[in-house]
């Protein structure tokens, strides 16, 4: 018999969960449109990992040289290796002007030409004229371009007066008979529970980059909200593509920005060889994040890494001049001197691929609607849910994401999510909550708190996240991820096994980092299930049995989601390849070519 907790109840017009850059430009939409709209965030807003973006947000403003939306379309389903829907992509391309034209009047301090233009600079696989020259699209604010936009987000949703439940752990979602009417969530300062009932729920919690050892993302992507999903029932949208960052710092895995590429910043191996001129002969370092990444892991693979162990390479800076640096990437120069010991004006930053990004999550329409399959195979949208940013999956990064399509994603479908929801709120009667909703929830939290196994969640956690980084790496074959679906299977096991030692319910980190934790071992599960079932090559996604692109048999997304007994079911839905309007022409798939 659960013991009793008691709850408190709320009730609001729309409950957005996470307070970075998507979720905070849902929060400013929704409060502007006057609907009475709270944020739970388990970190402070402006601690959301948002905060760490650096090199940019990309829109085709022509403000360095000619350009033109329909470019940046190209650019991004070709990045995507046309697993991206064609429809959202355009979408995106598209508003992406407008999107940035309102961030500067809500007050980001972008970085400024001498004209007094916002300044542009180049980023991977960026494009003019259908690929012929490298693009300078990706406006910055320096390289703390994520902490510009999320700080004025913040207090522009602070103005609109959203109300924000700061340092709350969202639980699960509340759902009566397939509709979402609300969040249960824990208060981790006081330990009280909070049933939150609303006519829409807006999940905008991240991505689950910590699953893996190494990783660019703050150590609270953990996915939360895919999670929820995941035990609502629901599925999960190509999983199987997770990005590495070409340029982690070596051993840290702090981010060095793209950015230092796209200012001129180069690759080398113990040669001292510019290798990507091999690789990709035309966009060098400037290939997009997966080829590059692919080059780094053949170019250590064949010995030619730098360091004792060879087991990194060197980006090189200085040529870029001190005056430079410090004007446009300070942020960057401080974090290698910090997180490398480098004084990047002399010598080169080590290096390595490192976890970066999700290109899958909570499958979505364009206005930000979470998707199921309904019984005949066709998609549903789940009443009440929808989902936006790094943990949605509406899909405009496919198989591969562009650097600096991250943001823009954000405030574009964070606007348009909000666009929704005040339609669906007028077309909604309240949403209460029935005596038992959230019983659950309280029960899982109850269980994990008095858990009295033998197994801590440290250690467990790091064999979770040391499978995923050596069995769903850059490069993956049938073996390794049939033994990290074993392994993880087996740590499923073990986490039964768990030891809570801290039982009271304020500021128990080590009942948050174990939820957490069951929350990573779920997607790191369904993410090595997509992988093991997708034989062929895309993107991110690089199977050494199976090299090449089948789009005969696989230019679709990949579904999963447990069943009642727990176990994964797989299903897979098309890619949406038709466009949203006539102003553009669907882009066919064409032959690789790197
Ligand atoms: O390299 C970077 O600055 C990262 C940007 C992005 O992931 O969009």
């Amino acid at each position: 018999m659960l013991p009793a907790y008691p709850i408190i109840d709320h009730e609001y017009d729309v409950i957005v969960v996470g307070a970075g850059g998507a979720g905070l430009r849902a929060c400013l939409g929704l409060a502007e449109s006057g609907l009475n709209t709270a944020c739970i965030t388990k970190v402070f807003p402006t601690r959301s990992h948002t905060v760490a973006a650096q090199g940019g947000i990309s829109a085709a403003l022509g403000n360095m040289g000619e350009d033109d939306w329909r470019w940046h379309m190209f650019d991004t389903v070709k990045g995507s290796d046309w697993l991206g829907d064609q429809n959202a992509i355009e979408f995106m391309c598209k508003e992406a002007a407008d999107a940035i034209t309102e961030l500067e009047r809500y007050g980001v301090p972008f970085s400024r030409t001498e004209d007094g233009r916002i300044h542009q600079r180049a980023f991977g696989g960026m494009t003019t004229h259908y690929g012929k020259q490298q693009a300078e699209r990706t406006c910055c604010a320096v390289d703390r371009t994520g902490h510009a936009i999320l700080h004025t987000l913040y207090q522009q949703s602070l103005k609109h007066r959203t109300e924000f439940f700061v340092e709350y752990f969202a639980l699960d979602l509340i759902m009566d008979t397939g509709v979402c009417t609300g969040v249960m969530a824990w208060c981790l300062d006081d330990g009280s529970l909070h049933r939150f009932s609303a006519k829409v729920v807006i999940l905008a919690t991240g991505g689950y980059g910590r699953v893996y050892f190494s990783a660019t993302s703050a150590h609270t992507c953990t996915g939360d909200g895919n999670a929820m999903a995941l035990r609502a029932g629901l599925p999960l949208q190509d999983a199987e593509f997770v990005q590495f960052h070409p340029t982690g710092i070596y051993r840290s895995g702090c981010l060095i920005t793209e950015g230092a590429r796209g200012e001129g910043g180069y690759l080398v191996n113990a040669d001292g060889e510019r290798f990507m001129e091999r690789y990709a002969p035309n966009a060098k370092d400037l290939a997009s994040r997966d080829v590059v990444s692919r080059s780094m892991t053949v170019e250590i693979r064949n010995g030619n890494g730098v360091g004792p162990k060879k087991d990194h390479l060197h980006l090189h800076l200085e040529h870029i001049g001190a005056e430079v640096l410090h004007e446009r990437l300070p942020g960057l120069t401080e974090t290698a001197k910090i997180f490398a010991g480098v004084d990047v004006t002399r010598e080169p930053i080590p290096v390595l691929p490192t976890v970066h990004y999700n290109m899958g999550g909570v499958p979505t329409n364009c206005e930000g609607e979470a998707l199921t399959l309904g019984p005949d195979g066709s998609d549903r949208v789940v009443p009440g849910l929808m989902a936006v940013g790094e943990g949605a999956c509406v899909s405009v990064h496919g198989a591969n994401r562009l650097g600096s399509n991250s943001l823009l994603d954000l405030v574009v479908f964070g606007r348009a999510a909000a666009r929704r929801a005040v339609v669906l709120c007028a077309q909604t009667d309240r949403r209460l909550p029935r005596r038992d909703a959230g019983d659950e929830a309280v029960g899982r939290l109850d269980q994990i708190r008095h858990a009295t196994g033998a197994l801590g969640t440290a250690s467990l956690r790091l064999q979770m996240q040391e499978t995923m980084q050596n069995d769903c790496a850059v490069f993956r074959t049938h073996e390794t991820l049939t033994e990290g679906l074993r392994k993880l299977t087996e740590l499923q096991q073990d986490f039964d096994e768990l030891m809570i030692s801290d039982r009271s319910l304020v500021w128990n980190t080590d009942l948050v980092e174990a939820l957490e934790l069951d929350n990573m071992l779920q997607q790191a599960r369904v993410t090595v299930h997509s992988a093991l079932y997708r034989t062929e090559s895309r993107g991110a996604h690089w199977r050494e049995d199976f090299p090449n692109r089948d789009d005969e048999n696989w230019l679709k997304h990949t579904l999963v989601w447990h069943d009642d007994t727990g176990a994964i079911q797989i299903a897979y839905r098309p890619v949406h390849l038709g466009t949203l309007t006539d102003d553009v022409e669907t882009i066919v798939p064409e032959v690789r070519v790197y």
